[in-house]
């Protein structure tokens, strides 16, 4: 078990680092984010309606003296399912679990963590939709009524015994909802979507990190910055990392609006948010598709991807923001796309109907 420095006040602690996540890039990224995290709904930043509903959930488990219920909380990655996990025990006052559900592989990792509990804890697992037959088998009871299933012996002699496991609260977290077996999404209380962040939100959660970070930025520095973040918080916070880096080396480190635009030219983030990696898939698309539709094992297999990185990671924001259109038939690019690509949108032609 790893206990995190940044994390020991607040009481989290990571069960697993996943091996990739061993790296120094992604060990420096996590310690940035878990310096920056809010602790509470006053600081946390965006999805007004989920924080009212939890506000009232929490406030009716403290006065009926019973654990919060179970919460499945979906969406595209970086939009805060995690911090929000960590500021609801916060605002419970208990203590969280963070694990992921790719490190629950025996049906001893999640026994064992469920008997080590305290009551009233919350219990964070990532990538829920992820989660083995066995593992989850084992959860429903202890979702339901607080109890595990024991089995032991061989055929003849098998006997299960049941025993209690402290009241908890499950906080699931998944990109993909619908990937989830029926009987797991049913046993959750609250299911809610995480949104992408608007433009007045991001600057605010841009604002908020240079102050962390003590440094000085101009609101319109803010707002070049959040144009670029794809809607996603993660993705501002580790841009103001970036240009602030940036401002101190070549400048006096304040973020004014040139210095943060010529910090993103430079990391090749376009006005859009998009990298390298969103603008190649949408060329692919248009320049060996003729601009789709085309089946996203055909994109990952040329861009050297994985299926679940385009589905879950790039492609999201192209779909939110109308760049990208998914069809029966695969992905293609919509007239918007080719013109943030400054491709002009082709005339139809009488054989195939792109739009
Ligand atoms: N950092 C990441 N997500 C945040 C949020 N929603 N509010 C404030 N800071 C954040």
């Amino acid at each position: 078990m790893i206990l995190s420095d940044n994390n020991k006040n607040n009481n989290i602690k990571n069960e697993n680092l996943k091996p990739q996540e061993t790296d120094f890039d992604k060990t420096f990224d996590n310690k940035f984010e878990n310096s920056i995290r809010p602790k509470t709904f006053n600081d946390y930043i965006g999805q007004s309606a989920l924080k009212e509903t939890l506000k009232i959930s929490i406030e009716a488990s403290k006065k009926r003296g019973v654990s919060l219920d179970h919460l499945l909380f979906y969406g595209p990655p970086g939009l805060g399912k995690t911090t929000l996990a960590g500021v609801i025990a916060n605002e419970l006052g208990t203590g969280i679990r963070i694990t992921s559900a790719p490190a629950l592989e025996r049906p001893r990792d999640i026994i064992g963590i469920l008997m080590s509990m305290k009551a009233g804890e919350v219990l964070f697992i990532d990538e829920i939709h992820r989660l083995n037959k066995i593992a989850e088998e084992i959860l429903y009871p202890a979702m339901e009524d607080f109890s595990l299933d024991i089995t032991t012996g061989k055929s003849q002699t098998v006997k299960t015994l049941r025993v209690a496991v402290p009241k908890f609260t499950l906080i699931g977290a998944t990109t993909k909802a619908g990937a989830l077996s029926g009987p797991l999404r049913d046993r959750f209380g609250i299911i809610h979507r995480l949104e992408f962040y608007n433009i007045d939100e991001l600057k605010a959660v841009i604002k908020r990190t240079a102050k962390i970070l003590e440094v000085d930025i101009e609101e319109r520095g803010a707002y070049a910055i959040a144009k670029r973040s794809r809607g996603t918080p993660r993705i501002a916070n580790r841009l103001v990392k970036r240009v602030s880096d940036f401002a101190i080396v070549k400048y006096n480190g304040k973020i004014t609006e040139d210095i943060a635009n010529e910090a993103l030219d430079n990391l090749c983030i376009d006005s859009w948010g998009l990298d390298n990696t969103d603008r190649a898939m949408m060329k692919l698309i248009i320049e060996k598709y003729d601009g789709g539709p085309v089946g996203v094992e055909t994109l990952a297999a040329a861009l050297g991807e994985d299926v679940k990185t385009i589905e879950d990671v790039y492609e999201p924001y192209l779909l939110q923001s109308g760049l990208i259109q998914r069809t029966p038939r695969g992905r293609k690019v919509s007239p918007e796309g080719y013109r943030c690509l400054g491709i002009d949108v082709p005339a139809y032609n009488g054989q195939k109907s792109l739009f």
